[in-house]
């Protein structure tokens, strides 16, 4: 896969993780510096103080939405704001239902466990997972075979914060068991906008209002994007001008990167016009489109998909995903033999 400015995903290698670790410092720890996404703060808040008056755990919760939104970052101001200690560890790491065992019982009473990418868990860890998460006990069989006996251990009170990009993929049963649920949205422009000076305050970078409309124009209405935007444009700032990140530096920044004005790469704009070119804009399958542009369908399902479908660039219609009026508008491109107007159905 090309390498994406506008990607807002994280990989492992090692300039990711230096990226990573500049992320964390940028990271709200608190409600109050935690921009936007009103609706869960406001449940949150009160899922908080509720327990907090019963002195009790808050109940497990599960958030889900695109990547960069801040999952974990909110997962992190939930420990926080109830002073709780939080073990991280994600689905792909749980490998056996012992692993589960030896994190569940090493966790004290209040203790909060993340688990990022739990739709990734396997089978056999969930099961274990279920009882844990309901009664708080821990089912583990000694032994094999008939000889086989099952033991149930007592765990202290805990909250498991789930996280995933996608539900779709996560097992009724277990998303039964989280007592808050939540989709993080994409943020406004203005969230992004003041997500830009809170970052570069941080960063100790100035930043103009013009500037910050352009970062934010640009930056997909995703903070880990805009956080990554301004990154850029301190770099061309500090090198090409007196390091003040204003309309003009900012502006060329974002031309050196080639992301647009509506945030897209050449990436976006390879997958809309194979959509327009090879089958006049679709309807067209998921997997279609992957064999197309050579990516795997869960790559476009959950880093290219949300975005243009919130900008209205790309809708799923019954037979498959179709490209809008408004995105051929902004590649230039005409609609020849335009589809047939159907409304969509989400
Ligand atoms: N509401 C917010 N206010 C300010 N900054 C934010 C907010 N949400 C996220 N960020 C910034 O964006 C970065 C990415 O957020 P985070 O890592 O929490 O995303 P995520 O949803 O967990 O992504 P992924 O699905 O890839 O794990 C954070 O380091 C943080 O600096
Ligand atoms: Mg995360």
């Amino acid at each position: 896969m090309i390498e994406r400015i506008v990607d807002s995903s994280t990989s492992d290698d090692e300039e990711e993780v230096v990226e990573q670790q500049a992320e964390e410092t940028l990271r709200p720890r608190d409600f109050a510096s935690y921009v936007g996404q009103e609706r869960l703060k406001k449940n949150l808040t009160l899922a908080i103080d509720a327990a907090k008056k019963r002195s009790e755990v808050i109940d497990h919760v599960l958030l889900y939405g695109p990547p960069g939104l801040g999952k974990t970052t909110m997962a992190g101001v939930i420990a926080n704001e109830m002073a709780a200690n939080m073990k991280v560890t994600s689905g792909p790491a749980i490998e056996r239902a012992g692993d589960l065992a030896s994190l569940l019982t090493n966790l004290q009473e209040g203790d909060v466990l993340f688990i990022d990418e739990i739709h990734r868990l396997n089978r056999q860890v969930e099961e274990v997972l279920y009882s844990a998460m309901e009664d708080f006990k821990l089912d583990i069989m000694l032994g094999k075979g008939p000889s086989a006996r099952s033991l149930r251990l007592d765990l202290p009170k805990f909250t498991i914060i789930g996280a995933t990009t996608r539900t779709g993929s996560l097992a009724a049963p277990l998303r039964d068991r989280f007592g808050l649920i939540h989709r993080l949205e994409f943020y406004s422009q203005n969230e992004i906008q003041q997500i830009l000076h809170r970052s570069a305050n941080i960063l100790d970078v100035k930043l103009d209002s013009k500037a910050s409309e352009e970062l934010a124009m640009r930056a997909r209405l995703t903070p880990r994007i805009a956080n990554r935007l301004l990154k850029r444009a301190r770099d061309y700032a500090d090198v090409n001008g007196d390091g003040i990140i204003d309309h003009k530096n900012s502006r060329a920044a974002l031309d050196m990167l080639e992301v647009d004005d509506r945030g897209l790469d050449h990436s976006d704009r390879r997958l809309l016009k194979a959509i327009i070119e090879s089958y006049s804009g679709g309807p067209v399958g998921l997997n279609t489109i992957a064999a197309l542009i050579s990516e795997e369908s869960s790559t476009i399902e959950d880093f290219y998909e949300p975005y243009l479908m919130q900008i209205g660039f790309i809708e799923r219609t019954p037979r498959g995903r179709r490209v809008t009026p408004k995105a051929y508008g902004h590649l230039g491109v005409t609609a020849k033999d335009a589809t047939s107007e159907q409304p969509a159905l989400l």
